[in-house]
């Protein structure tokens, strides 16, 4: 009898859960493909979920509840190619800064603002989460958010590409320019003097502007929504308790972190789902193997320009492989016999057929995990924010070129793919695959162990380093240098003094003689 009580009440304690909070202001479905994976497995954990976002969930689970904003824009869409493509100069990053500081305050404004944010603080005092997890992206509007909504309820926060530069010190990642390529750089682990400096510019360049233009204005949204004693969120930034970032070292390199930063990489990779007869057909008989293209929704077929387009369609017609391009037209003039084209396709379950042997994309950080999961070669071409970094990360590791968009024409795109055709490209390829594959527990696993460890310690206050509140004179032992420059100076006036002091007597005892 005690016996059955026993496993009723550990049923009990196990779909009881806890509770979760998601906050998402920012309107982009690419950012989200991350996060979702991870509430959906927290719900099917037995967790009660909640999300405020702009992307419900067509078929929640159970436990799952989401709050949607409606926004009239959700920008990323709306973003025109050409003004990246004519921005891209030594300086494109800098205006780059300043479109995602506008953004974060457009958010900011719009989710506080929000009926959505009006239900939770409403409810405030009758909901307690446990965990409330947000994005650390472009703002730290959230954290005053979740302070005002429950302080002291522990945050995790979301990095959907590389760490921002403004973020490393938070969670004390030692951030060493020299071989760690900041996110708007986009270069790789291997940089020359020039590159090294410019890296390094930027890293502390982005690091003050986000300190002088972005945290004041999320400070001024919180305080005026709730008040003038709310926290800077520079300092609730500083208290969040762990960081899950999409990405895996096998792909964006191996560097120290720090044991608040988990990687997730590839956590929206699923199960293969079966292919349609027709395509898989199409994938099996190619015996030259496949070339998959997919520039994501970013470059639409229509704003491709017609030399371009052609000259891509005349390399096509080179190859000896199979070749499938997602486009958006039902029809194509001029398309080659090898071409099967089509508006949409299931992406993943394409690139990890054993006959697909390269994969031309833009370089967006989920067509990247997939290739680096499948293990496919890459033609990068990379045309805004991250895609630069990610392309580079292919570079390195020999599993990809970069294909400049400036630079499309017949030859540049059938040199290109021949080469990531060759057996070197398709080895290191299989071999990046095989340490993104093998993890001591996968992804999503990993993410539901750590939000449970952080909700059973109330925010796993032992994981904080020391130097999260450090200044960066003590942190980066200015101070000791400074004493050690002191003392030497010291030594050498001393000596000197003392020199000086001997030679005035010398001379008098020569006069004395
Ligand atoms: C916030 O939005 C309102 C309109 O809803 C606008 O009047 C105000 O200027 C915005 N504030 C900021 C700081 O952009
Ligand atoms: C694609 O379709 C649009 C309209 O349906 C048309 O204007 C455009 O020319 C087509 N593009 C190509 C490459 O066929
Ligand atoms: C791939 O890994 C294997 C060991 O598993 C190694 O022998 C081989 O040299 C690697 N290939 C490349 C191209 O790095």
């Amino acid at each position: 009898m005690t016996k059955y009580l026993g496993i009723l009440l550990l049923l009990l304690a196990v779909s009881h859960g806890y509770k979760i909070l998601g906050l998402f202001p920012h309107p982009a479905i690419s950012h989200y493909q991350f996060f979702q994976p991870i509430f959906r497995g927290l719900a099917d954990a037995g967790h009660e979920v909640t999300i405020v976002s702009h992307f419900p969930d067509k078929s929640p689970p159970a436990h799952y509840r989401d709050i949607v904003m409606h926004s009239s824009n959700t920008l990323m869409n709306s973003v025109d190619l050409n003004w990246f493509i004519k921005q891209q100069s030594f300086y494109s990053h800098f205006s780059e800064f300043f479109l995602l500081y506008q953004w974060g305050i457009d958010h900011c404004n719009a989710t506080l603002k929000s009926k959505a944010i009006q239900t939770l603080l409403r409810d405030k005092h009758k909901e307690k989460y446990d965990v409330i997890i947000t994005e650390q992206f472009n703002s730290d509007c959230m954290m005053g958010l979740a302070h005002a909504l429950s302080p002291g309820t522990p945050v995790i926060a979301l990095s959907s590409c590389a760490i921002m530069p403004w973020y490393y010190d938070r969670y004390a990642v030692p951030m060493n320019p020299s071989y760690n390529p900041v996110v708007f750089f986009g270069q790789n682990e291997d940089m020359n003097f020039l590159e090294r400096l410019g890296n390094w510019i930027t890293y502390h360049a982005f690091n003050a502007m986000y300190k002088y233009y972005s945290t004041p204005a999320a400070d001024a949204l919180i305080r005026y929504k709730f008040g003038h004693d709310m926290p800077s969120t520079a300092d609730l930034g500083k208290e969040t308790s762990l960081l899950f970032v999409n990405q895996h070292y096998s792909l964006s390199g191996a560097r120290a972190l720090s044991p608040q930063v988990i990687e997730l990489g590839g956590i929206h990779i699923q199960k293969a789902k079966t292919l349609d007869v027709e395509l898989q057909r199409y994938l099996d008989s190619a015996d030259n193997g496949v070339v998959y293209i997919s520039w994501g929704s970013m470059i639409r077929a229509e704003t491709l320009p017609y030399e371009k387009r052609e000259g891509i369609l005349r390399a096509i017609r080179r190859l000896k492989q199979k070749v499938i391009w997602k486009f958006e037209n039902a029809t194509l003039t001029n398309k080659p016999e090898n071409l099967l084209i089509s508006k949409w396709l299931p992406q993943r379950e394409i690139l990890c057929h054993p006959n697909v042997k390269a994969f031309m994309t833009h370089g967006g950080l989920m067509g990247t995990s997939e290739a680096a999961y499948c293990g496919v070669p890459t033609v990068v071409t990379p045309i805004y924010g991250d895609q630069f970094l990610n392309a580079n990360a292919m570079k390195y590791r020999e599993m990809g070129v970069i294909l400049k968009f400036d630079d499309i024409n017949e030859n540049s795109v059938f040199r290109a793919l021949r080469t990531v055709l060759e057996k070197r490209y398709q080895d290191n390829a299989k071999n990046v695959s095989f340490s993104y594959r093998h993890r001591p527990k996968q992804a999503l696993e990993t993410a539901i162990w750590w939000t449970e460890y952080i909700a059973k310690t109330e925010g796993g206050s032992l994981l904080k380093s020391k130097a999260t509140h450090m200044s960066a004179f003590e942190f980066y032992c200015l101070d000791i240098y400074l004493f050690w420059v002191v003392l030497a100076l010291g030594l050498f006036l001393l000596a000197k003094l003392l020199v000086k002091k001997m030679f005035a007597r010398v001379p008098k005892k020569v006069k004395s003689h």
